[in-house]
């Protein structure tokens, strides 16, 4: 989608659409929307006298001109009551606007800032989160369709800022929308796809293709031979039933810059979990191509922080394989050893998550960095404690990470909660025959598996988020649900990470 930027008032630019707003309960629209319904005769102050329409967030009213402006018409969308008002309003507004355009045929259309004016966001935040909502809410999974969805998607948006001095920080906001929200969309499309085209190899392409793009990255696939000779015995054992063959992914963006800070990125990238030989029930197992969302988000990031070209070293890790059942596969009783030499007694090859990342993070130790943060759709458990949709779990060893990761969730608006970390969990995972087992069983379910994780991690600063809950929408598309949201791929994680390195590197 073309994204433009302008100074100017919305009543004067001639467009297909022009976009206004208006909060929950206000009688009498101000600002732009006053303008616009001025010129308008009072249209709108009469839909909202009339009650049909109240500024209710997801809400959006159309209005001819009828040559009264410029523009041929008038959307009014709510932004909900003002007590709730913040980034994510702004983020279901414009994705409702976009929504709308695309329903009315709209190929291009103008909008205000909203936040920017009476919503007292800044500028810059504002404009990131409209152009971030629209993009999102137009996203559709449309890859292996060979219809073409019915309507077209609009072309073009152009953002109306009435106050020119603003301008520069709404175009810096508006470019790092769209880096974030393509990026966002690239996670979806992932989680998306099925598993016999997002093959572990298919993620390494992935990973090529951004190195291959940007001059400050470099990309290492490592086959399961290279792990073999590391001694990833946890990760390779995950492999072994698959005859997909398994990869490590390395991605670096500014690799060999000691002078930048360093942070890992950690994604779990398990393209297929049927459970292996615990195999999983059939309800809902086609679910499970999304098991590798944490790893499509450290992907997305990477790309992210390509575009954005942020002064730091970022390392994206993703062991990435199929879990199945066969002749070959691991079983429970099996005993792996991980690359920092413990030894995992297995209970379920359903608990395969923590065992790629058990390499993985000790793999991480390698890059001494500042801090290492990974991503999984790893338990049932956390959906049970917080919610489907609510929230994501996260674990630390370290309060100044989490400050960090809890602020970004701020702006972000990913919703992430504290869970934790407590030593008694390991009591759940004693083993008589290895140092410990890879399942806890069900109570305390998430507890235990973080505590599991914690046995592979190096002496840096640590985050593990639990994102089983938050990464694939199953329920249908619901007026109470943002409008940015749709059902499948969420992509989850990105917009969180990016703002996480953006206030990483904003802090110094
Ligand atoms: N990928 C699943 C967790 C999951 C469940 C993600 C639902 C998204 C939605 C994970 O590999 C798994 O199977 N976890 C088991 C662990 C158990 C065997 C200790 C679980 O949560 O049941
Ligand atoms: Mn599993
Ligand atoms: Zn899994």
């Amino acid at each position: 989608m073309e994204i433009n930027v302008i100074a100017g008032s919305i009543e004067a630019v001639e467009d297909e659409l022009i976009v206004v707003n208006l909060f929950e309960g206000v009688e009498r629209p101000g600002g732009a929307t006053a303008a616009v319904d001025q010129a308008l005769g009072g249209a709108i102050g009469d839909a909202v006298a009339g009650g049909d329409f109240k500024g209710k967030k997801g809400e959006a009213a159309v209005f001819y001109a009828r040559g009264a402006l410029p523009a041929r018409r008038v959307l009014v969308v709510g932004l909900g009551p003002q007590d709730k008002f913040g980034l994510n309003a702004v983020r279901d507004a414009a994705a409702a606007a976009a929504k709308k355009a695309r329903a009315l045929g709209v190929g291009s259309f103008s909008s205000v800032v909203h936040g920017a004016g009476a919503g007292g966001l800044t500028p810059q935040a504002a404009a990131q989160a409209v152009v971030e909502g629209t993009i999102l809410g137009l996203y559709r999974y449309q890859e292996l369709k060979n219809e073409p969805p019915d309507r077209p998607d609009p072309e073009r948006l152009t953002l109306v800022q009435l106050d020119a001095a603003t301008l520069p920080a709404v175009e810096a906001g508006a470019r790092a929308g769209g880096i974030v929200a393509d990026a966002v969309c690239l996670a979806r499309d992932l989680a998306n796809r099925p598993a016999n085209y997002a093959t572990p190899e298919e993620l390494a392409e992935v990973a090529l293709d951004i190195a291959g793009e940007f001059e400050t990255m470099c990309c290492q696939v490592l086959d399961e031979e290279d792990a073999d000779e590391l001694g990833m015995g946890a990760f390779l054992g995950v492999a072994q039933g698959s005859d997909e063959p398994a990869v490590f992914i390395v991605l670096e963006h500014n690799a060999g810059r000691d002078d930048l800070e360093t942070v890992v990125l950690v994604g779990k990238g398990i393209t297929f979990d049927s459970g292996g030989i615990s195999l999983k029930p059939v309800e809902s197992m086609d679910r499970m191509r999304s098991d590798m969302a944490g790893g499509a988000a450290v992907l997305a990031t990477m790309l992210a922080v390509a575009q954005l070209d942020l002064p730091l070293h970022v390392v994206g890790l993703v062991p990435a394989t199929e879990n199945l059942p066969s002749g070959r596969a691991f079983k429970p009783g099996d005993v792996l050893t991980a690359l920092n030499g413990k030894t995992i007694e297995i209970i379920s090859t359903d608990a395969e998550g923590r065992l790629v990342l058990a390499d993985a993070l000790a793999y991480s130790a390698r890059f001494e960095p500042e801090a290492v943060v990974d991503l999984a759709t790893l338990t049932g458990a956390c959906v049970t404690a917080l919610g489907r949709g609510v929230a994501a779990g996260v674990f630390s060893n370290d309060d100044g990470l989490l400050a960090r990761l809890q602020a970004a969730s701020q702006t972000s608006g990913e919703r992430i909660w504290p869970l934790p970390l407590y030593d008694d969990y390991m009591d759940k995972i004693e083993s008589l025959t290895a140092d410990m087992t890879n399942s806890g069983g069900r109570e305390g379910g998430v507890g235990s598996s973080a505590i599991f994780l914690k046995q592979f991690v190096g002496d840096y600063p640590w985050a593990h988020l639990d994102i089983a809950g938050m990464s694939f929408e199953e329920r249908p598309d619901s007026p109470k649900r943002p409008a940015y949201l749709q059902k499948g791929g969420t992509g989850f994680g990105v917009r969180l990470l990016v703002q996480l390195l953006c206030d990483w590197v904003a802090a110094g």
